[in-house]
This record gives structure tokens, sequence and C-alpha cells, in this order.
């Protein structure tokens, strides 16, 4: 999944692992994860992260690659917030050639500035699962818990206004330019994002669903 931070990346990815019952990899999720066990590698991520910055190429690829190695992407898997430099992209595909696997596709989400600016305002996120909400787009079913495990609703630390800013600032520079990498390899599908969440998830699963045929 491609796209600027607020995208809706994390809300698509979890619906398409659900659709194709594959897991969804997040490398957000695994940070923020390894940020509240406060372990080594989360506390290096946190000072990245807290100040909108990305994390270094060496410390996310060996994460990705460790987790492909896992039984359960036999079947798929669906890559959220990854890769995310032209660097990370090359070594994406040089561990799938080592696997004999490859990309099938790559789901560019595009959004309007204005609308990403409401989607951070607006949305809470499970302290447990990581499951991605919106209070006025997405709410829970019972205000401020998850729908899925039942924990407690909170904002995200870097969705504050001026890490968002450096946030999307990083996304032009390091981020934008694959999507003319993989338009590169015919691998780019291009995704209307300014629709609500589900016709968003109907126009990416026509389209993939087209390009099985
Ligand atoms: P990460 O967690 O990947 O953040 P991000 O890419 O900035 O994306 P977000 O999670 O903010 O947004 P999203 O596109 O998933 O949107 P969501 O579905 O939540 O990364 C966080 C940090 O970790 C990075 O800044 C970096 O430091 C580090 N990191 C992670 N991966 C890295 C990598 N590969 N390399 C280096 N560093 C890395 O939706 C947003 C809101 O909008 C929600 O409230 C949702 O309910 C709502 N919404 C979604 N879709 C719609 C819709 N269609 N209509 C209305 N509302 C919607």
């Amino acid at each position: 999944m491609l796209g600027p931070p607020g995208a809706g990346k994390g809300t698509q990815a979890r619906k398409l692992a659900e659709e194709f019952h594959i897991p969804q990899i997040s490398t957000g999720d695994i940070f923020r994860k390894a940020v509240q066990d406060n372990t080594p590698m989360g506390k290096k991520a946190k000072e990245y992260m807290d100040s909108g910055m990305l994390v270094p190429d060496d410390i996310v690829i060996g994460i990705v690659e460790e987790r492909l190695d896992q039984p359960d992407v036999n079947a798929g898997f669906v890559l959220d917030g990854f890769p995310r430099t032209l660097y990370q992209a090359e070594r994406l595909e040089q561990i799938l050639q080592k696997k004999a696997r490859g990309i099938d596709a790559v789901i560019n989400i595009r959004v309007r500035r204005d609308a990403i600016i409401e989607r951070f305002t607006g949305r809470r996120v499970c302290k447990s699962c990581g499951a991605s909400y919106h209070v006025k787009y997405n709410p829970p079913r019972r205000p401020g818990l998850c729908d899925a495990c039942g924990n407690e609703l909170v904002i995200r630390p870097d969705d504050e206004l001026e890490t968002v800013k450096k946030r999307l600032e990083e996304y032009e520079q390091k981020t934008a330019p694959l999507i003319e990498f993989y338009q590169s390899r015919r691998l780019l599908i291009d995704i209307d994002g300014d629709k609500t969440i589900d016709e968003v998830h109907k126009s990416i699963v026509d389209m993939l669903r087209g390009e099985e045929k």
C-alpha cells in the first residue's frame, strides 16, 4: 500500500487482509508495538517517529526480512507502510527474489491534502491492537473503545500538527518517488481515496480481481 500519511493505507490494508485471508504487515504497527514494549529497537525508532522522520532503512529492512520468514506469509501478504524509500523498494525486490516470490500490485491511494488533515485530526487508534478509527468517518460501535479487542482508543502521538507536517514532507521527498518506480515496473494501481472507506475498498478489490483475470 502506497500513499501519503493518513491516506487510509492501514484501514484498507486491514480490510484487504480480511478479504483475502492473508496477514497485514504494517511497519508502523511493528514499531508502535516495539515502542510500547520499550525494546531497544522501539527506543531507537521512537526518536524518529516522534519527530515525524522515517526510521533508518537498515532497521526497517531487517524487520521486514524477519517478518517475511514467518510461515503465515506463504499464501500472500499485504505490505502497509513499506517500502517507503527507493532503497527499501530495491531491497524488497532482492528479498522476494531470493524467496522466488514477487509483488502482484502496488496500490497507490491518492487523497486531497485538506482531506488528509481532517483524517488525522479525527483519527483514534487502539492502544492494544493498533486498529484505526475516525470519530466521524469510521466511529467505533462503543465510543472510545476498540471494536476488535475492546481496549481503549487514543490519539497517536505523531498525529500532532507539527509532526504531521514533517511526515508529509518526508513522504514528498522520500516516498513519492516510488510512484514512478512502480509505474515503470507496471505494478502501480492508482486508487481515488477521496471516497468512503467501503467505496475505496471496493475499487481496490475490483482492480485486484481484474488483474487476476
Ligand atoms: P505509519 O504508521 O506507516 O504511518 P503513515 O504512513 O504516516 O500512515 P498513517 O498510519 O498515518 O496513515 P494511513 O495511511 O495508514 O491511514 P489510516 O488508515 O490510519 O508510520 C508511522 C511512523 O513509523 C513513520 O512516520 C516512520 O517514523 C515509521 N515508519 C513506518 N514504516 C516505515 C518505513 N517503511 N520506513 C521508515 N520509517 C517507517 O487512516 C487515517 C484516518 O482516516 C483514520 O482515522 C481512518 O479511520 C480515516 N480514514 C481512512 N480512510 C478513510 C476514508 N476513505 N474516508 C474517511 N476517513 C478515512
